[in-house]
């Protein structure tokens, strides 16, 4: 799996025109690794760009293509992938994800902005539903690997419990100021390759996904004193970082995705940086997913295990 990524969630201030042709100019700049998502709305044009992409002499064995099953969709996981793989002009996938572990949350469609009635919380047994029908994927050749995103350590241990095929990968957000370490060392230790969304901590992210509490790793001082001394944009720190980390970055970028690469290839940060990155970390979680909560009073805490219950009534 390419060390870097192209994150395609292009919020709700970049077209999909734009983000295809980021995607174009991303891979010509030597990305071979694109995170995509049937709920960003933008699949059927980057499967367009990555057509014109695969005339400039770049394989599809070269690449690497993610793509994400939406909450809406966990009973009709095969006609879901295929309809990603129809949109993305593919044949297979590289990695197929649960995007979140929160079926039925929402009324057909993708709007995540608001609650479904039918809204329920994580209960293992009907996610196992949903995996078995992921393996079958793997099984049928519609995808390479299989992997999770969101997961919290209970829910992966619910999972690797009662997996015939373990997931390959947990997407899961990663910034310097979010650097969920026993979550990280977890999926490690388990074989499993994290992947880490938000890199630079999301500054064109959507208004419901801010709160006041919210930080911006790439104006911590601590980032800010590395990027100055090695001459490059805090964010590019903050990708070097998660690279050299161990976890596979997909940073968004319509604008810098050529900084962000050059960045992964030049000079490393020392063990004293990466030291002092790692005493930086505020525990501050960006996207709460404040939108899947299913009963009125309750908060966030609850999505990820939090308040020590798992399987909430
Ligand atoms: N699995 C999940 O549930 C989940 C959740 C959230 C995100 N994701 C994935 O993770 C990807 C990344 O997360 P994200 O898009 O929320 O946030 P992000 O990658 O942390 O931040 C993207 C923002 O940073 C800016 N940026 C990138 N490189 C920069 C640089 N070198 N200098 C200055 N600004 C820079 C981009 O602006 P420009 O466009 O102007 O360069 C863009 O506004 C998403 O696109 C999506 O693929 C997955």
């Amino acid at each position: 799996m390419p060390a870097i990524g192209l994150g395609t969630f292009g919020s709700d201030q970049v077209s999909a025109a734009a983000v295809a042709e980021a995607v174009k100019g991303a891979a010509a700049a030597g990305y071979r690794h694109f995170d995509c998502a049937s709920v960003y709305g933008n699949e059927r044009e980057i499967g367009a760009a990555l057509e014109t992409v695969m005339k400039t002499g770049i394989k599809r064995e070269d690449l690497w293509i993610t793509s994400k099953l939406w909450n809406d969709k966990h009973a009709d996981v095969i006609g879901s992938c295929r309809q990603s793989l129809a949109d993305l002009r593919l044949n297979y996938l590289d990695l197929y994800l649960v995007h979140w572990p929160f079926p039925n949350f929402h009324p057909p469609g993708c709007d995540v902005t608001s609650r479904s009635a039918e809204a329920k919380p994580f209960i293992h047994v009907n996610y196992m539903k949903t995996w078995r029908e992921m393996e079958k994927l793997v099984d049928m050749g519609l995808v390479r690997n299989i992997g999770t995103s969101n997961m919290t350590i209970p829910k992966l241990e619910l999972l690797l419990g009662d997996a015939r095929i373990k997931p390959a990968v947990n997407e899961m957000e990663l910034h310097p100021h979010f650097q969920q370490p026993e979550l990280f060392q977890y999926v490690v230790e388990n074989g499993i390759q994290p992947v880490g969304y938000c890199p630079i901590g999301s500054p064109g992210r959507p208004e419901r996904d801010r709160t006041p509490e919210d930080t911006a790793p790439t104006e911590d001082p601590v980032i800010v004193g590395i990027a100055k001394r090695h001459g490059i944009h805090p964010a590019v720190v903050c990708i070097k970082w998660a690279v050299q980390r161990g976890q596979i970055p997909i940073p968004f970028s319509v604008h810098h995705y050529r900084a962000n690469l050059e960045g992964v290839i030049g000079p490393p940060l020392s063990d004293q940086e990466m030291h002092q990155i790692a005493a930086i970390d505020r525990r501050c979680r960006l996207i709460k997913g404040q939108v899947f909560l299913w009963k009125p009073d309750q908060t966030w805490e609850a999505l990820w295990d939090m308040d020590g219950n798992i399987t909430p009534p």
